[in-house]
């Protein structure tokens, strides 16, 4: 197949790339490094042996994405670009809005008018909100999030459900993660977040290898088993194998816009990570316990049932793989593709 993939130089689409390139596939990527750098496409190339072409464009350029797709005969786009940082959100609303509607919206423009029908769309666990009971399933409506950056993604959902419905010829994969972890095992591409980091587990590894003093665990009197949030994590190679599953699946079903969950079905508690990730990486993590983040829910993870059932797809990878891996990028690259 041939196969664009936007915001193939990030974190989740870079590991994508790579295994699109080992099974063989066509693969170009459009970025704007808005997040990232070409560097880990090049060390996708140099894992690969495969040359990736990487065109550096913004989504929103529509003249320039309907130019990239017209007459290239992609037969599928995986849509990765977008911005992701929760707190950013809610402090710049209008970045997230633009960015990721206004990209979404020029990138199908451009698909329709280059006649390229299949897309896999990044979606998220946020868009079930904080009304949906847990485990979350692709039924639950309607969606809505907490934060606009969740909002984005609910909105997307929205779009491309109207598309199919009004052109059957459209298939789209609406994926939605759970919490993505770890590295490829090379240790050659991972996470590199910009600055302090929000998430959980890139907090830990920095504070592991010394870039940060300690982790500050955001409550432990939530009702759960140990008092502190529980989340689906799942390792970024069993998600790629997901938008592997979903394109192939894509490719014999036209199903116009259906979503799907990819989580691993399982909560870990933070505590739980924690010592994982110690146990993992042979070195401590010094926390320090403080109040809770405004807009933590305690409890969330998915029902993976559809994924299994129609895509044939399961999450195989544990929590301890996801923390050694993690710690193989960290530790090799203690400055992510800046070191
Ligand atoms: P990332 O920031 O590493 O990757 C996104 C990439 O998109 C970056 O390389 C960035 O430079 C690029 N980009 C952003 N806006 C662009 C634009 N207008 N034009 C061109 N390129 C643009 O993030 P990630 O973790 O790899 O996430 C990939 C996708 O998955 C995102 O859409 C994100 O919202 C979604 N997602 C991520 C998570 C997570 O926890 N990582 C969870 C659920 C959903
Ligand atoms: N946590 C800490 N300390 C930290 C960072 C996180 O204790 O320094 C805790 C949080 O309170 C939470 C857990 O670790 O209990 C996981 O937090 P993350 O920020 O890593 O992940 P979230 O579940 O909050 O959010 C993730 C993605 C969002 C997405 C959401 C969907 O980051 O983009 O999942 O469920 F919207």
């Amino acid at each position: 197949m041939k196969i664009l993939v936007t915001g193939g130089a990030g974190y989740i689409g870079s590991h994508t790339v790579l295994a699109l390139a080992e099974a063989g596939h066509d693969v170009e990527v459009v970025d704007n490094f808005v997040n990232s750098s070409a560097e880990s496409i090049r060390r996708v190339e140099k894992l690969s042996g495969v040359k990736i072409p990487l065109h550096e464009l913004d989504l929103r350029d529509e003249p320039g994405i309907t130019a990239l797709l017209d007459g290239a005969g992609f037969d599928s786009v995986i849509h990765f670009a977008g911005l992701k940082a929760v707190g950013e959100s809610v402090r710049q609303p209008l970045d997230y809005y633009g960015n990721n509607l206004e990209g979404t919206l020029a990138l199908v423009r451009a698909m329709q008018a280059a006649g390229t029908r299949q897309l896999v769309f990044s979606s998220s666990a946020t868009v079930y909100g904080d009304r949906a009971p847990v485990p979350y399933t692709e039924e639950f409506e309607p969606l809505d999030s907490t934060n606009p950056y969740g909002r984005t993604k609910a909105m997307t959902e929205q779009i491309l459900v109207d598309l199919a419905a009004a052109d059957p010829s459209w298939r789209i994969a609406l994926l939605r993660y759970f919490n993505p972890v770890g590295a490829h095992p090379s240790g050659e591409i991972g996470e590199d977040p910009n600055g302090i980091p929000n998430n959980l587990t890139p907090f830990i590894a920095q504070v592991a290898v010394g870039r940060l003093e300690s982790l500050t665990v955001f409550g432990d009197d939530y009702d759960t088993a140990d008092g502190t949030c529980e989340r689906d994590y799942i390792h970024v190679l069993d998600l790629v194998d997901g938008h592997v599953a979903a394109l192939e699946y894509l490719a014999e079903h036209p199903v116009g816009a259906r979503a799907w969950n990819l989580g691993t079905g399982t909560g870990t508690s933070v505590l739980q990570v924690i010592r994982a990730f110690e146990k993992a990486a042979g070195v401590p993590v010094p926390y320090v316990v403080g109040p809770r983040r405004a807009g933590d829910l305690p409890v969330n993870y998915a029902d993976a049932t559809r994924a299994r059932e129609e895509l044939g797809w399961v999450a195989t990878r544990g929590i301890e793989e996801m923390c050694a891996d993690l710690w193989r990028w960290q530790s090799q690259n203690p400055q992510g593709f800046k070191g």
